[in-house]
């Protein structure tokens, strides 16, 4: 596994490996890997790409309240784990090479980024996109692998990608769980002991609503219920909802596309997670 930091190097790491495999994939990531970056590799390994993964704790998608320096960094034992999983190359550029001085561009995603995470975290897509826009035109891959966990960013991600015609297809990859249901999360190594025990509870809402609603209960009713119950199980609930998957526009009743989110706190963690409803 070759590891590269400039963008010479990137360009000439990426023309090599173009010449051994029929495609790249690309899986754009902050480090902190865990198993559900891991299916993420695994996918694009078994698509036959060669596999690629950027690691770049990016500033421009945390807030003025967000914490950028406490977000986990191990990058040997990342790059142990991507060696591991079959990674080829791993790009590490720093914040000049992303953000050099004298940039001047940004992207500004509306549509589905708009209200839940967007509202929530104001600013956050617009660094997202703008990072994966660079990555995508750094990495020139044909295929990018993004977790359906954060299945928002996953929207906005191909939402971008038709509206500039980039000329990458992007992946959404089913969120990995732990046995007991929670989303594999590198935010859930701050749950203490007794708030990982209730966790899972978020999961277990979310399948309970798909049952309720596929049985043909009133959208609203299911989403007070069960945001009464998280409540009462410690978490403060920042939004649950009904959507479009596509469009993360609210919907008053399931259909084919359609999706449950739900992003509550349970002490100082924020935890998110979603689940096809329809
Ligand atoms: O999902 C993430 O880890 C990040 O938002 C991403 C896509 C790598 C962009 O920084």
């Amino acid at each position: 596994m070759q590891i590269v930091r400039t963008l010479p190097e990137l360009r000439a790491a990426c023309a090599a490996l173009r010449a051994t495999a029929p495609r790249l994939g690309l899986v754009p990531t902050m480090g902190a890997l865990h198993a559900g970056h891991g299916a993420l590799v695994a996918a694009s390994v078994a698509g036959g790409a060669a596999t690629i993964a950027s690691i770049f704790v990016n500033p421009l998608q945390f807030g003025p309240t967000e914490d950028l320096t406490r977000y986990p960094r191990d990058e040997a034992g990342d790059l142990a784990k991507l060696q591991a999983w079959g990674c080829g190359l791993v790009w590490l550029p720093g914040v000049e090479t992303m953000y050099p001085a004298d940039g001047a561009t940004a992207i500004v995603p509306a549509g589905p980024a708009e209200g839940w995470e967007g509202a929530a975290r104001p600013g956050h897509f617009r660094g997202v996109a703008t990072v994966v826009a660079k990555l995508f035109g750094q990495v020139g891959a044909e295929t990018a692998y993004f977790g359906e966990k954060d299945w928002q960013q996953l929207q906005v991600v191909r939402r971008m990608v038709a509206d500039l015609h980039l000329p990458v297809a992007v992946i959404g990859v089913p969120t990995v769980r732990e046995p007991d249901g929670l989303a594999l999360s590198s935010r859930n190594r701050y749950l203490t002991t007794a708030e990982r025990a209730r966790a899972p509870t978020l999961h277990r809402a979310l399948s309970r609503a798909a049952t309720t609603l596929a049985r043909g209960a009133a959208a609203a009713s299911v989403l007070t219920t069960e945001r009464a119950a998280l409540e009462r199980d410690g978490f403060a609930v920042d939004y649950l909802a009904l959507v479009d998957g596509m469009s993360l526009r609210a919907i008053d009743a399931v259909r084919p596309g359609a999706r449950l989110i739900v992003a509550a706190r349970l002490g100082a963690v924020r935890l998110i997670d979603n689940i096809a409803s329809g």
